[in-house]
């Protein structure tokens, strides 16, 4: 482990970071004992394992893991290793299967990890070989919020409500239905998955507090990819509320946008769509909000993402959608996005869904590309000897704002501008990267 303290590399009052932290192969190898093996961790979504049997492959950090539907229904998340010789048992995306059999020498896992064949158990292991004690690796906990799978190595991490905080309700914006409906979303197809040269916390800030990347975007704004209609800006121009960034010191988490508060004019909450059945959807959702009492206006009017310490990010609408930053080396991140819609969305507007999202996100999205240029670009320019000498400057906002009014431990900022995010995530990963037991 190394020697020097990372508080020394992350100086919080100064907003100073010293580069060493995104491209250090050996603060890299402590992130992966210290940061990943004791966080909460996002694997993916119930709906993508509806039925008994199905399975999803998924990872934790750079352990492989799988999510699987055991056959009374209960979910799990093994580690993808048999524990023989250490092979993956599940060797695809997703599926359905009564059983994991390994390729190599053929021991085979049940749906809830028991090992329950052995080749050769008679005459190769005499039957003294104790299965009870072989089984799959399981996760220490494990969550299901609203449908999606949260997981822990550490028996000792906070219950995943207590990890969350307050903040849980920027992801409830993300996980409810447009409608309210409590959990009322499922994702949509597949996962999009790609790799890019950048450490895996430039992406995890930019979820969590870059609201000033704005030149970075101007192009997208220019064209008009919006959700509804052409000529629109993105995430919609619904989303205009932004004043404020809220960020969590003690938990790491950070969300770009405002405090959920009044509105001192009426809105109707969402884009306007050329799409018939989508523009009558969300008319629907909209009187439905107000007949429920849904907390009105919407959570995610105030902001763009946030992201879950340390790599579940997320877009709260327009495109709604979560994406994990998988570490694979201090320099290079393994991206992995999900989309999620509304379980209710008629079928034309599922697809009408579809295609904004791959407009917007993934290795081909307009949007996503603009981001992935910089964090790869400014990666390459941070790694050599002499680049790594300078830090980085996170004094944007530096010294305004203050502690939030209502949400239990979260910090605002004064303004839309502010990089206190950001050094709120970096100082729990300090104290998370110190911490030795
Ligand atoms: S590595 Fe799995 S059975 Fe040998
Ligand atoms: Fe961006």
């Amino acid at each position: 482990m190394i020697a020097t303290s990372m508080k020394r590399l992350v100086d919080v009052d100064s907003g100073i970071i010293s580069r060493e932290i995104f491209v250090n192969e050996e603060i890299y190898r402590q992130e992966q004992e210290r940061i990943f093996t004791r966080a909460w961790l996002f694997v993916g979504h119930e709906s993508q394992i509806a039925k008994p049997g199905d399975y999803f492959s998924s990872y934790m950090g750079e352990d492989p893991v799988v999510l699987s539907r055991d056959r009374q229904g209960q979910i799990h998340v093994f580690l993808n290793s048999c524990r023989h010789r250490g092979m993956k048992v599940c060797r695809y995306d997703e599926g359905n299967t009564p059983v994991f059999t390994c390729p190599y020498h053929g021991w085979s896992y049940g749906l809830d990890g028991s090992l329950v064949g052995v080749p050769r158990f008679k005459e190769g292991y005499y039957g003294e070989l104790d299965k009870s004690q072989w089984g799959l690796v399981e996760v220490a906990q494990l969550c299901n919020y609203k449908g999606t799978i949260w997981a822990t190595w550490d028996p000792k991490a906070p219950p995943f409500l207590e990890y969350l905080g307050d903040f849980r309700v920027f992801l409830d914006g993300t996980l409810d239905a447009f409608d309210g409906e409590d959990g009322g979303s499922e994702v949509l197809g597949g996962v999009h998955k790609w790799v890019i040269p950048t450490n895996w916390k430039f992406v995890a800030e930019n979820f969590n507090g870059d609201h000033y990347h704005h030149p970075t975007h101007i192009s997208v704004e220019a064209v008009g990819i919006g959700p509804g209609r052409t000529g629109e800006a993105r995430h919609s121009d619904v989303q205009r509320h932004r004043r404020h960034m809220t960020s969590f010191p003690e938990k790491g988490h950070g969300w770009r946008g405002g405090p959920p508060q009044s509105l001192d004019e009426e809105i109707y909450p969402f884009p306007r769509f050329e799409l018939p059945e989508a523009e009558a959807y969300f008319q629907a959702a909209y009187d439905r909000r107000k007949k429920i009492g849904a907390p009105s206006p919407p959570t995610w009017m105030f902001g763009g993402g946030g992201n879950v310490f340390p790599n579940a990010s997320f877009h709260i609408a327009f495109p709604r959608s979560i994406c994990v930053s998988h570490p694979r080396g201090p320099l290079h991140t393994e991206m992995w996005r999900w989309y999620l819609v509304d379980k209710n969305f008629p079928d034309a507007v599922k697809d009408h869904f579809r295609h904004y999202s791959m407009r917007y996100g993934g290795p081909a999205g307009m949007t996503e590309q603009d981001d992935m240029e910089n964090w790869c670009y400014a990666t390459a320019a941070s790694k050599g000897p002499i680049a790594r000498r300078y830090d980085y400057n996170y004094q944007l906002g530096l010294g305004h704002g203050g502690v939030h009014p209502r949400l239990q431990g979260a910090w605002v900022s004064d303004g839309e501008f502010s990089e206190r995010n950001a050094l709120s995530m970096y100082g729990h990963w300090a104290e998370m990267m110190d911490r030795a037991d």
